[in-house]
């Protein structure tokens, strides 16, 4: 008989965002013609930028003619749009090398997959609040026990909570865990760590043999030179760090798909030597997939040149705009916000010890504004309530007016 993985019933509840969208749908049946403003989900809404959409339109070109046709290609990514990368972390000050890294369909299905090239019995910590997906996949593959609904946790995770005390960035376990995801800028708390805090981190790492999973999603968000836009920026982390990004948020991939992970040849686990870990992920990429789309590399390529960097970087401000607008508004309503100056996200405490989908609900109801409730991203996200700066500027003015008007705090 077919067994399923069981793994799956150990899952607390649906997925966050379809979760969201469920009861938003349900909200608009039951309150019909009802305008919604969606600041939930970090999903991009404005065009892709003139030079991309010319590179993806080469891309199609380079399939039609017989001289320029590719099926498959190379499975780590086209060498030429892995040198771009290298390119861009010199920008930083990183030097990596093309083999070093892997090329993607996005952030997310890395951040999901490079957990399977480590054993089942490794001990994971997350930041909490954290992105669902670094928990989902490790109970998925059974790394993981029950979840235990009154305290909101997993059995066999170290949550490692991000307060208001804290600043929203926690020190490491006290004891010894083999696998860190942090993600910085961070999401769900759109704040953003120092190179000083991250160092601590690859310390503590270095120390126990650990790997930290690196998630820089919205590392072209941060605008303060002194943020690391790469954890390679910090001594050390090339033995230690696995780093994961893309342009989805970067420049308006979140449907198009491309992003990337880095693996260096120094990284080492217990028992590897130095370029095992990046032949395993090799492995797995080889195993389960055949690449990313030949079009979108051709469109990539052209984001990451000067003309689409540059382009990037005004879609990049749009948002940050926008976050801005979002941040003042709801200060002025005497609103306890973070992040929003160096990443997309507005983390919004909630007045009035009301719990986060009490306020999720209050809000759609009175405002038709749709946020994520903070306590969808861990339990120490209880009472706080994320807005995203992804929107067109006239929803996200919209969204602040009816959030003035109507609110009742
Ligand atoms: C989020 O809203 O947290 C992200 O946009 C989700 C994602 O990137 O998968």
């Amino acid at each position: 008989m077919a067994k399923i993985n069981l793994n799956y019933r150990k899952l607390s509840a649906g997925y966050l965002f379809p979760e969201i969208a469920r009861r938003t749908n349900s909200f608009i049946e039951q309150n019909p013609g009802t305008e919604v403003i969606r600041l939930g989900i970090g999903n991009t809404t404005e065009p892709l930028t003139s030079y991309v959409l010319e590179g993806l339109h080469k891309g199609v070109d380079l399939l039609s003619n017989v001289a320029t046709y590719t099926g498959y290609g190379d499975g780590q990514g086209r060498l030429k749009l892995r040198e771009l990368l290298v390119d861009l972390y010199a920008e930083y000050g990183v030097a990596i090398d093309t083999s070093e890294i892997f090329v993607s369909d996005g952030a997310k299905p890395d951040a999901g997959n490079i957990q399977s090239i480590f054993g089942i019995e490794n001990e994971i910590a997350v930041q909490d609040p954290a992105y669902p997906v670094y928990v989902d996949t490790n109970v998925i593959a059974g790394r993981t026990g029950a979840f235990n609904p009154e305290l909101g946790l997993y059995e066999g995770i170290t949550y490692m909570p991000c307060t208001e005390e804290n600043h929203f960035f926690p020190a490491p376990p006290d004891k010894k865990v083999d696998l860190i995801y942090l993600c910085n800028p961070n999401n769900p708390t759109g704040l953003t760590a120092t190179k000083d805090q991250i160092k601590i981190f690859i310390d503590y790492a270095r120390a126990h043999k650990s790997i930290i999973i690196y998630d820089a999603a919205y590392a072209a968000f941060i605008k303060d030179s002194d943020l690391p836009r790469s954890v390679y920026e910090i001594e050390g982390a090339d033995k230690c760090c696995i780093e994961i990004n893309s342009l989805s948020k970067s420049a308006g991939f979140t449907g198009v798909r491309l992003g990337w992970a880095i693996v260096p040849k120094n990284l080492v686990a217990e028992d590897t030597t130095p370029g095992e870990i990046n032949k395993l992920w090799n492995r797995r990429q080889c195993t389960f997939f055949n690449g990313a789309s030949n079009i979108i590399q051709q469109g990539g390529i052209y984001a990451l040149s000067p003309q689409g960097l540059k382009e990037s970087a005004e879609m990049v401000n749009y948002y940050m705009e926008n976050a801005t607008i979002i941040r003042e508004a709801l200060i002025q309503l005497g609103m306890t916000v973070f992040g929003g100056d160096n990443s997309p996200y507005i983390w919004l405490k909630i007045p009035n010890q009301m719990d986060s989908w009490e306020f999720f609900n209050k809000l759609l109801k009175e405002t038709r504004v749709l946020g994520t409730p903070g306590s969808g991203f861990g339990p120490s996200g209880q009472g706080y309530f994320r807005l995203s700066a992804f929107g067109h500027r006239e929803d996200v003015k919209t969204a602040i007016e009816r959030i003035k008007r109507n609110l009742d705090i």
